[in-house]
């Protein structure tokens, strides 16, 4: 028994690696899950805006800001903890319009979800709905 379990979460792991390239889907259905709940009410999904820039727009700018995923996630979980000018990937311009976010009281693993969706949501649906 003992055997099997430990030869399952081998294979599981070799699994996982293997399809590491591949988009998360349960961390992206998590993120949309927490976009929901906690982000709905001044983000838009895309235009028209409420009172803070879309999704779709913040995930263009941390593309443009990053090229790394991981990089991006980490900024954009800080940024949420604690929001400043200086972190902002926003243009000045932006910032004067919307005025700075208030600070999430969230669990890393919900915040981690959620910047994870907001990278990933960013090139399929721009194909499909292009910004201009
Ligand atoms: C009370 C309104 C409000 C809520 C709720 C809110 N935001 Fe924001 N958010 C803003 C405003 C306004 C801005 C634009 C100014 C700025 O960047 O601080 C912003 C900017 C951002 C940015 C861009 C940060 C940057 O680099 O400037 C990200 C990413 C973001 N929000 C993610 C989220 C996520 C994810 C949630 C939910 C967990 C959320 N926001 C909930 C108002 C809100």
């Amino acid at each position: 028994m003992k055997t099997m379990l430990v030869t399952l979460i081998f294979t599981m792991g070799l699994v996982s690696t293997a399809f590491s390239a591949e988009k998360d889907q349960d961390l992206l259905n998590k993120g949309k899950a927490v976009y929901e709940k906690s982000c709905v009410s001044c983000h838009s999904y895309g235009p028209p805006p409420k009172t803070a820039p879309p999704i779709i727009g913040l995930s263009q700018h941390y593309r443009e800001a990053f090229n790394d995923r991981e990089k991006a996630i980490a900024h954009m979980v800080d940024f949420m903890k604690t929001p400043s000018k200086e972190k902002s990937v926003l243009l000045p311009i932006g910032l004067e319009r919307w005025g700075l976010m208030i600070p999430m009281n969230l669990s890393d693993e919900e915040l981690y979800a959620v910047s994870y969706w907001i990278w990933e949501v960013y090139p399929k649906e721009l194909q499909r709905k292009p910004l201009k």
